[in-house]
């Protein structure tokens, strides 16, 4: 039987908390999720019984611990399609998914004068990684540019791409726009040209089932604690082609074949990329995460919910001369949940601060995306994003407050 979206509410326990004395609304799930109990659950039960070091002990609570962790590797395997576990390394987050592939890929295949491809729509962990490595290879990083609409135009990625592109990194939802790229066409097209393609998959996965065999893509790099998981989790898929490849990103205890002051050899994947002691309590959490964000993914009252939401807030944005909402593809079917947005004669900041007080979190800000801002002409932007267990009352309290707010600092 599946769950109605005040069910689903009433796993994530912060949902019931007041702020200043009003139900709390939060709207900043782009910038991190609730948790649901079973995760809470999960890290208690780890820090109550297996507090002990992963693969590296043969007592019981060693052994536990290792099941934990690798147990949960399996389990993301299984979620996102990939290969084999060797393609699947756990890291803090997609942060530092991207600059290993940055760091270790850049060692192995980017040359002075090679080219690498970013979108004007990138968080800057999908931007900052890059321009580091091109320093450091005298490299050249290339900009593909985004319509008016948020949209990227395959045309011009024709335009941008030559012989000695090595590597094309795209977001797959931007988190500023929510605008779905079609990374499936993207990853196909680059790979005629024989160049690999890296997914920021930070807002992708919370929102789509994505399966890395469908989608073909070279490396996909996700969050745990977007898809309700414990924070400092994250995850690199890659395929086992390119990791076994590239050289390990930091050196340290589990990673290494053997050592000798002569020379170290290196541990097979994904070992090769876990040097020293991981986030044993907080990995495990990704298994009931998955299982919940799955739930969810599939609920049709979230879908049903969602799509309110979407219609409605469309409607009252696109009746609102006064606010520019960016993001707005031909098709809604390509825009999630979040919308970023400037009113005219109001900054950002005082209307988060104003919405804060009525109880609704949302994020204000150049949202770690400066060249978007300056693509727009903004200094900042107001931003509500919402997660499954957001409801259609809450958009309209939304509306509702927001237009008190601009009447306030009017
Ligand atoms: N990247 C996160 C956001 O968009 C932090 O808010």
């Amino acid at each position: 039987m599946m769950k109605t979206v005040s069910e689903i509410r009433s796993g994530f326990p912060i949902l019931s908390r007041k702020v200043y004395g009003k139900d709390l609304v939060y709207l900043d799930n782009a910038a991190t999720a609730q948790k649901p109990q079973q995760v809470i659950d999960k890290l208690i039960e780890i820090n109550n019984l297996y507090t002990a070091n992963a693969h590296r002990a043969v007592h019981y609570l060693s052994g536990k611990a290792t099941e934990a962790y690798e147990g949960a590797r399996d389990a993301v395997t299984a979620y996102i399609g990939a290969g084999s576990r060797e393609e699947v390394i756990f890291t803090s987050g997609t942060t530092a998914s991207i600059n290993l592939v940055a760091f270790s890929f850049g060692e192995a295949f980017i040359h002075e004068g090679d080219e690498i491809i970013v979108t004007e729509a990138e968080h800057h962990s999908n931007i900052v990684p890059w321009q580091m490595l091109c320093e450091r290879k005298k490299a050249v990083l290339k900009v593909w540019r985004l319509e008016d609409d948020g949209f990227l135009p395959m045309g011009t990625l024709a335009r941008l791409i030559t012989d000695k592109t090595r590597l094309v990194a795209v977001t797959h939802i931007s988190n500023v726009l929510g605008v779905v790229n079609p990374v499936k066409d993207i990853v196909a097209f680059c790979h005629s040209w024989g160049v690999p393609v890296l997914i920021d998959g930070a807002q992708g996965i919370v929102h789509e089932r994505v399966d890395m065999q469908a989608l073909d893509c070279d490396f996909y790099a996700f969050s745990g604690h977007k898809i309700y998981a414990a924070t400092g989790t994250g995850v690199l898929y890659g395929k086992k082609k390119w990791l076994d490849a590239m050289p390990p990103y930091m050196g340290g205890g589990e990673m290494i074949g053997t050592v000798r002051f002569e020379g170290t050899t290196y541990a097979p994947l994904p070992g090769k990329f876990e040097a020293g002691t991981q986030n044993l309590s907080g990995v495990p959490t990704l298994v009931p995460a998955m299982e919940i964000l799955r739930e969810m993914q599939e609920s049709q009252a979230v879908i049903e919910e969602q799509s309110r939401i979407k219609d409605y807030l469309m409607d009252w944005f696109a009746g609102r001369g006064d606010i520019r909402l960016f993001g707005v593809p031909r098709r809604t079917s390509d825009k999630i949940n979040l919308y970023s947005f400037a009113v005219d004669g109001a900054h950002h900041e005082d209307l988060a601060l104003i919405l804060d007080k009525m109880g609704i979190a949302v994020r204000s800000g150049q949202m770690c995306a400066e060249p978007l801002m300056d693509r727009f002409g903004v200094t900042g932007m107001l931003r509500a994003s919402f997660a499954p267990y957001n409801t259609l009352a809450e958009a309209e309290y939304l509306t509702k407050c927001l237009d008190k707010a601009i009447n306030m600092v009017r």
